[in-house]
């Protein structure tokens, strides 16, 4: 019997999901080209067959961190609400403007947030199995690309596997088309393959333990005996 046909006469597709990518702009500017970028992104993930969900940081009030507030405090409410929408996502694609060669305050500080609040022994449960992608517009030639490099480090540190694809988009004024995708066909490409390896890691994620359940019980066997079909 085929692995499909095992997989259709043993599995409602209940058990296996579609990947939820949470997109995420580091400027909440009104017409952002960040955000745009995340739009743009996110046509792209929709159109592999991802959910999706844009994480608009505007809606997540936060002050700036500072571990009296937090030791008298708490986590702000707006923290623990971002920290489970991302950990409730199998992959995540986060884009930031340069500011001065780095990322955004605003992204730093609610990565930041992110990054407490755990039971001991947790930490970065946040972070922990998510792979990324990361992104920068800029209007300027170099598509705000120093910014791709803290982006990438700061996730790792947190524990995301960051993927080695990224995209800058430079000369982002005249970037998106009406429908809000890329006009460059390169540019275009390149977010195409960076969010289709995010979808595919996150697929992967998202079903890891119905997919190892399939080929454990019908495949090979609780203890790898194999012909147990
Ligand atoms: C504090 C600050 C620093 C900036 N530094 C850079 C920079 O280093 N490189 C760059 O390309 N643009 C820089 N810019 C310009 C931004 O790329 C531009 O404002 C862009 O539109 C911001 O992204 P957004 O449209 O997504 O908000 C800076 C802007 C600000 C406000």
């Amino acid at each position: 019997m085929s692995f499909s046909a095992i997989a259709k006469r043993s599995f409602s597709s209940a058990q296996f999901r579609k990947p939820v990518i949470a997109l995420m702009s580091g400027s909440t500017r009104e017409g952002s080209v960040n955000t745009q970028l995340i739009y743009a992104a996110e046509i792209v993930a929709k159109g592999l067959g991802a959910e999706t969900k844009v994480l608009d940081l505007g809606n997540y009030d936060m002050p700036v961190y500072n571990q009296d507030f937090e030791a008298t405090s708490g986590l702000p409410k707006a923290a623990q609400q971002l920290k489970a929408e991302l950990e409730s996502a199998d992959g995540w694609i986060v884009a930031s403007p340069e500011y001065n060669g780095f990322v955004t305050p605003l992204l730093v500080n609610a990565l930041t947030w992110c990054s407490r609040g755990d039971p001991d022994g947790e930490m970065y449960a946040t972070f922990k199995g998510k792979s990324a992608v990361v992104l920068s517009a800029s209007p300027g030639a170099m598509g705000g690309m120093r910014s791709l490099n803290p982006n990438r480090e700061l996730l790792t540190n947190l524990g995301v596997s960051v993927l080695p694809d990224s995209v800058a988009v430079g000369g982002a004024f005249g970037a998106f088309d009406d429908s809000g995708t890329l006009s460059n066909d390169k540019q275009k490409a390149m977010l195409q393959a960076a969010v289709e390896k995010l979808y595919y890691q996150g697929r992967d994620v998202a079903n890891r333990e119905a997919t190892c359940n399939m080929i454990k019980t019908h495949l090979v066997g609780q203890y790898g005996e194999a012909g147990v079909a």
